[in-house]
């Protein structure tokens, strides 16, 4: 018997991760009353699991490479030893101090949080530990987990996957990793830089396959540099155990000894028996659909985040959630344009991109204009001793379509091409603006210059 229910709330979000506790910070501040489900710690994969601790871990690995590199600009340090004791004390304080702020954020304003696993019952209620929470709207944001294929059996032991991984207090001698998209890519980097014999094996043709082209080599370009090893185009055939750790076979006979094999090959949706089917909301594939405003087929149920099959990023998740706070509170919203939003892949070097690529850009039917530029050429960079370039895509006579950058800190430059590709700049107009000298920045306004025929610092 469940306790009868009260009064119905505004809203009841199931899922207290980005896209889940983005709705219900909006939807609070937006007078509504809003009742949060999660059966974890509020913050969800992003902050426990995800981008905030894997980039903490990329910081510790960049500081070993600081000292390594040192005598490289003049400073004599030695580097002695990663203490995964300390780089996980760290990581922990960081996710710890961030989960205290969230949780005072969502205690301010007023939301009441449920510790516990919920389920949906009907179109406008959720039942949790023995409570029925009747709501005007439901919005499901129960997120996604790491995936595995048939036959490939994670043991978290030696085959492990990245919730794994980010909770060792050990440096693997050796590791295979599968898939070599950002998880692979930064786990690759973290692990690279800590001493690990590492090799990447990828089903596609290259590294971050989603990617523009020319980016991925200059990735794999620079993990060979780091003795980071690729299979590309290969395919997984089978792991077995040995003495030692495992054994990885490929298809076409070849075969990688390792400590561990890191199984990187994409998340999936966190939608089996929690009522969803059952309440008749539409889904493929466990993602649950939605349209343009992500509402399903049923209207008082709305759905964001990894759950649904949108890009995977914990900002999606936070645009969604607001996106669907501000429609349930009655203003106008606009779609999310996913072209628009910047990915970033956090490894040394960074990849990051916004807009299309050059193939989906002609797929659409776009006569594409295109103008490169070498990091070598940019001041900051050579001071940084990065290497890199920023690639600028337009349609032709037309705006910015596309940037795709790959070197050290580009993360931090994507904001500024994200608003020239979704402001729909002309190369042009950006040549205008004057970008100050030295930074990083300068190797965007130069990519534009050269698109806009008037190349400073490189060849046309
Ligand atoms: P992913 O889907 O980005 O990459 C998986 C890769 O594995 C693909 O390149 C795929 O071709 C390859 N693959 C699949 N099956 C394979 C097989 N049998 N053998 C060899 N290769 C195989 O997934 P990933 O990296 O696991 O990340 C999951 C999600 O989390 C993604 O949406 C990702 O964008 C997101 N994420 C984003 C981060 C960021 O923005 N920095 C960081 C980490 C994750």
């Amino acid at each position: 018997m469940t306790e009868p229910s009260g009064s119905p709330v505004d809203l009841v979000v199931l899922g207290g991760g980005s896209g889940g506790y983005a709705a219900a910070l909006r939807a609070a501040e937006l007078g509504m009353t809003v009742v949060m489900i999660e059966k974890d710690k509020v913050g969800g994969t992003c902050l426990h699991r995800g981008c905030i601790p894997t980039k903490a871990l990329l910081h510790s690995a960049e500081t070993v490479e600081v000292i390594k590199e040192s005598a490289q600009f003049g400073v004599n340090g030695t580097f002695e030893s990663v203490d995964m004791g300390g780089v996980n004390k760290y990581k922990d304080k960081v996710v710890e101090g961030l989960f205290k702020g969230l949780t005072g954020l969502v205690k301010s304003r007023k939301i009441e949080v449920v510790q516990g696993h919920g389920r949906l019952v009907s179109p406008t209620a959720v039942e949790v530990e023995g409570r029925t929470i009747e709501a005007r709207h439901v919005l499901l944001a129960t997120g996604s987990v790491p995936r595995s294929i048939p036959g490939l059996e994670i043991d978290h032991a030696r085959v492990i996957n990245s919730d794994d991984a980010l909770g060792m207090d050990t440096i693997p001698g050796s590791v295979v990793i599968l898939g070599a998209g950002a998880i692979g890519c930064e786990f690759a980097s973290v692990w690279r830089s800590f001493g690990a014999e590492v090799t990447i094996v990828e089903a596609l043709p290259h590294l971050v396959p989603a990617e523009e082209e020319s980016s991925s080599k200059l990735l794999e370009r620079a993990f060979r540099k780091r003795g980071i090893k690729q299979e590309l185009g290969a395919r997984f055939e089978k792991v077995e155990h040995t003495d030692e750790g495992v054994r990885v076979h490929l298809e076409g006979g070849k075969t990688i000894d390792a400590d561990l094999l890191l199984v990187a090959i994409g998340r999936g949706p966190v939608s089996k028996d929690l009522g969803y089917e059952q309440v008749g909301v539409e889904m493929q594939r466990g993602f649950v659909m939605v349209d343009a405003y992500c509402q399903t087929n049923i209207p008082t149920i709305s759905a964001v985040g990894d759950l649904i099959p949108t890009l995977q990023l914990a900002h999606v998740g936070f645009g969604e959630g607001i996106l669907v706070a501000e429609r349930l509170a009655g203003l106008a919203v606009t779609p999310i344009d996913y072209d628009g939003v910047p990915r970033v892949t956090y490894s040394s070097p960074e990849v990051a991109s916004v807009g299309l690529t050059r193939k989906a850009a002609e797929e659409r039917g776009y006569e594409v204009v295109e103008a490169t530029y070498d990091l070598a050429g940019n001041g900051k960079a050579r001071i940084l001793g990065t290497a890199g370039a920023v690639k600028v895509l337009a349609s032709k006579d037309g705006p910015v379509i596309g940037v795709h950058m790959v070197g050290e800190r580009v993360g931090e430059l994507i904001a500024e091409a994200q608003l020239i590709t979704n402001w729909e700049a002309l190369p042009g107009e950006v040549a205008q603006l004057i970008h100050p000298h030295p930074t990083m920045s300068e190797a965007v306004g130069e990519a534009h210059l050269a698109l806009a025929g008037k190349p400073l610092h490189s060849h046309a």
